[in-house]
């Protein structure tokens, strides 16, 4: 089961919206059998469902178990939920009264592929390295950075990387697999500029594709729950994100189909 977490520490990149497309079009379009965990306690990418109890926080705190697990409406996409108790749990290690234990979701990763339930695992991370943020790094072969046009997130990726090279001393499984620039303009010079600047000096590989701004249409599918794929296919979010994701099937030698 191949695992793809989506993690920048900058929050509002594009992570939710990427992790909840990519989930959508491997299932959908690429016939995938696809696991789709929300490891953010902010459970937007749960809103897939109507389900933000259990999950993820369940798991963290009790083991595994069987129903931890929602079905969705989108045949081959399934969902490990999350909400608050996600921020519970963290307030606990905080306080002494839970031992962190960052290899959980790892270990729950291993009992599905020898369950062959999946062939690809999405893991949304939340903007803040919260005990779940590090399980899901540890359960994850490749990390995908989204990021926007900003001089904050894009200046602010060089630090990542550095970051990202001291967890690899300790999870050295893990790795990335590109830069994935959002929210971008087509007729914006700054964001003309962002790119050019990422594509010449970023550390890390840059994916040719960018996924350009639909601000209504991406807006108003976070408000009927679905990824903005399945709301609007023809906008240019979801257009850039299906060609982002043979990008990326490629670059994985995953087969697309
Ligand atoms: N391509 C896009 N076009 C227009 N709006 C977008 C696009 N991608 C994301 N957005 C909007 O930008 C905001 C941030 O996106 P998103 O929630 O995916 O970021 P995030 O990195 O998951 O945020 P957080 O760090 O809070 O978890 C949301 O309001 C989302 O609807
Ligand atoms: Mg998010």
């Amino acid at each position: 089961m191949r695992t793809f977490a989506i993690y920048n520490r900058k929050g509002g990149v594009g992570k939710t919206t990427t992790a909840t497309n990519l989930a959508y079009i491997l299932a959908e379009a690429c016939k995938k059998r696809v696991l789709l965990i929300d490891a953010d306690s902010q459970g937007n990418t749960s809103s897939i469902s109507c389900q933000k109890s259990g999950g993820l926080a369940e798991l963290l705190r009790n083991g595994p178990s069987s129903d931890l697990i929602v079905k969705t409406d989108i045949p081959g996409l399934d969902l490990l939920p999350a909400g608050s108790g996600l921020y519970d749990i963290d307030l606990e290690c905080m306080i002494g009264k839970r031992r962190a234990d960052f290899w959980i979701l790892s270990r729950f990763r291993t009992l599905l592929e020898e369950d062959n339930e999946y062939d690809i695992a999405v893991i949304d991370c939340p903007p803040y390295p919260s005990l779940s943020c590090l399980n899901a790094i540890t359960a994850a072969d490749r990390l995908i950075v989204p990021t926007d046009s900003d001089a904050y997130s894009v200046t602010g990726i060089a630090d990542l990387v550095e970051q990202i090279d001291s967890i690899r001393k300790a999870v050295p499984t893990v790795s990335v697999s590109g830069v994935l620039i959002t929210r971008w303009g087509k007729t914006s010079a700054v964001d003309h500029d962002a790119r050019k600047y990422l594509r010449e000096d970023a550390p890390i590989h840059v994916f040719q594709t960018v996924i350009r701004r639909s601000d209504e249409k991406v807006k108003e599918s976070t408000w009927v729950g679905q990824p903005v794929q399945e709301w609007s296919p023809w906008c240019y979010t979801a257009r850039d994100y299906r060609e982002w994701v043979a990008e990326l099937l490629q670059r994985e030698g995953i087969q697309y189909e």
